[in-house]
């Protein structure tokens, strides 16, 4: 560990900067000085982070080539991404599961002895290797473990795609909810004409569309293929509510109200904003006025901070150096707040000036909002379920809430506590159904 991550991690441990405890939830620019984005070190190990949680994407530098540790991420091409980026830290930015391949390649597939194809294969599996997605969809990293489509099944590993996939790699089908870089900041390689990066974007079309095609799949068929991202692109599109259902906004006294779920990133934004996406191009919509970050290494926060203020753990990522605008009274605005990336807790509009009430399901019965939803990781939970309550060996399970052990009083009306760490040492209590 370097000293500067090390004095990152103490700052962490001790909040740099000065707390808010003294200055009540003003509307205004807090009165003490606060805690930037360049006043801290970004988490880039998986064992600095805090279990399941998000690492947002940094930059990797390893023999003077610095790649994005992200989804959407590449290094130089001929470069092979996991020899020059942290995979492990990639893996925490999306829910993972081994799924089988669609298809398996046959040994005696007739392309074999196509010399054009088989190049063009190659051209694009060197392609596909300077990227991110080889941290999933490789079955040389990640213990063998792949989603679906893997670039060591050979001999022709392109069958291990879906036909949905295909329209992905293609760009057919929309995956821009997932994020993307601008070309020039990914060593040239582009995902926003095709889903699969790639520095040649006319190549990589012809050789796919030829896959389509000898697929049997009209373009028309692949264009159907709704949007991927799941969660994130139902997200993106849906429509902020009114706060004051909620007993959400910002108040006077009683600061950022978001309910009783605690939030990883916090945004104030103008009336009329998109939604926050995913980084590393979604995540700072125009209109946002204000967001705040924890390090994936610090606890969530709770709501009632402060606008303006960062509580410890949390830093100010917009705007990057001046105080948080200061709101105006009978102006609307748009609240939005995030257990993790992916996982809104709040999406609604309120009146600056307006007192915040608390909604009455907030103050009654717990919520059983995102409770038994299936999941295949805690990550796919929203509302006030946190966790994925799977049977052993099975990949996918139901939402529900997890800690009712030390406070039984979060569990839902008809549910009761139940102690899993009567199985197995660590594992928690949750709240299950009579
Ligand atoms: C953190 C792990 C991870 C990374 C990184 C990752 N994927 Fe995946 N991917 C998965 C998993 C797991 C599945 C299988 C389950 C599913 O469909 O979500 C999958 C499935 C897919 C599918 C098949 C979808 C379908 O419905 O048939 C496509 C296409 C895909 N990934 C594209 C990509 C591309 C392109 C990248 C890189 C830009 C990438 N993935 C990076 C985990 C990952």
């Amino acid at each position: 560990m370097t000293s500067r991550s090390l004095a990152g991690l103490i700052c962490v441990l001790a909040a740099c900067g000065p707390t808010d405890s003294d200055t009540d939830a003003a509307s205004g620019p807090p009165a003490t000085a606060i805690t930037l984005r360049e006043d801290i070190e970004p988490v880039r190990r998986v064992e600095d982070a805090m279990p399941g949680v998000f690492i947002p994407p940094y930059s990797d530098c390893r023999d003077g080539v610095c790649a994005n540790v992200a989804i959407s991420g590449c290094t130089e091409l001929g470069k092979y991404f996991p020899d020059f980026a942290s995979c492990e830290v990639v893996r925490t930015q999306r829910p993972f599961w081994p799924e089988p391949a669609a298809s398996e390649p046959k040994s005696d597939d007739p392309r074999l002895s196509d010399l054009e194809f088989m190049s063009e294969l190659a051209w694009m599996t060197e392609q596909v290797e300077a990227s991110a997605c080889t941290c999933c969809h490789d079955s040389r990293t990640n213990d063998g473990k792949t989603g679906q489509w893997d670039i060591q099944r050979g001999p022709i590993w392109l069958d291990t795609l879906s036909n949905n996939g295909l329209a992905l790699f293609l760009g057919l089908a929309d995956s821009s909810s997932l994020g993307a870089y601008a070309s020039r900041d990914n060593f040239g390689f582009d995902r926003s004409a095709t889903g699969i990066p790639t520095t040649d974007t006319v190549r990589m079309q012809t050789f796919l569309r030829r896959e389509l095609m000898r697929r049997g799949v009209t373009e028309e068929q692949a264009r159907a293929v709704p949007p991927f991202g799941g969660p994130i692109y139902t997200n993106r599109i849906a429509k902020p509510e009114d706060c004051r259902t909620k007993g959400m906004g910002v108040d006077l006294e009683r600061g950022v109200q978001f309910g009783d779920a605690p939030a990883r990133y916090v945004y104030v934004l103008a009336d009329g904003s998109d939604n926050p996406g995913v980084p590393p191009n979604l995540d700072l919509p125009k209109g946002t006025l204000w967001r705040l970050d924890v390090l994936p290494s610090a606890a969530p926060v709770a709501s009632g901070l402060r606008y303006g203020g960062t509580p410890t753990g949390s830093f100010q990522a917009f705007p990057e150096r001046e105080d948080a605008p200061k709101l105006e009274r009978g102006e609307r605005y748009q609240l939005y707040a995030l257990r993790d990336v992916g996982v809104p807790i709040a999406n609604c509009y309120f009146t600056f000036g307006e007192p915040v009430v608390p909604a009455p399901a907030a103050t009654g019965a717990p919520e059983t909002a995102g409770f038994g939803t299936t999941c295949q990781s805690d990550a796919n939970c929203t509302g006030t379920a946190n966790y994925c309550a799977r049977m052993p060996g099975q990949s996918s399970g139901t939402c529900t809430l997890s800690g009712c052990k030390e406070q039984p009083s979060i569990c839902p009306g008809s549910y009761s506590c139940f102690d899993l760490s009567q199985f197995a040492a660590g594992l928690p209590s949750i709240c299950t159904k009579p």
